[in-house]
């Protein structure tokens, strides 16, 4: 509703990241979800432009669960 995307990403610079984001060494960096808002699409290389599609998505009743699981 406001327009804010989430992205998961691994491509991210860990020490450059744990400096910035003051993360002790005790903590092991994987991926991260960025939160933002979405560019422009046409600022990226064209190989990358065409992957800025939709993805379809589960049902949620096929992914959460209340109280039990129930796979
Ligand atoms: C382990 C992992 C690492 C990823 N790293 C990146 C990344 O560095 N940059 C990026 O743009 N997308 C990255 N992605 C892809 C996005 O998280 C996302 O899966 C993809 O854009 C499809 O998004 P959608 O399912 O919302 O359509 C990564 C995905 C996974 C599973």
């Amino acid at each position: 509703m406001l327009g804010l995307n989430t992205r998961a990403i691994g491509g991210y610079d860990r020490v450059l990241a744990r400096e910035a984001l003051q993360i002790p060494a005790e903590y092991e960096l994987l991926a991260v979800i960025t939160l933002g808002y979405p560019g422009d699409n046409s600022a990226l290389p064209e190989a990358l432009q065409a992957r800025e599609v939709p993805t379809s998505r589960r049902s949620l009743n096929e992914l959460v669960f209340e109280a039990v699981f129930l796979g």
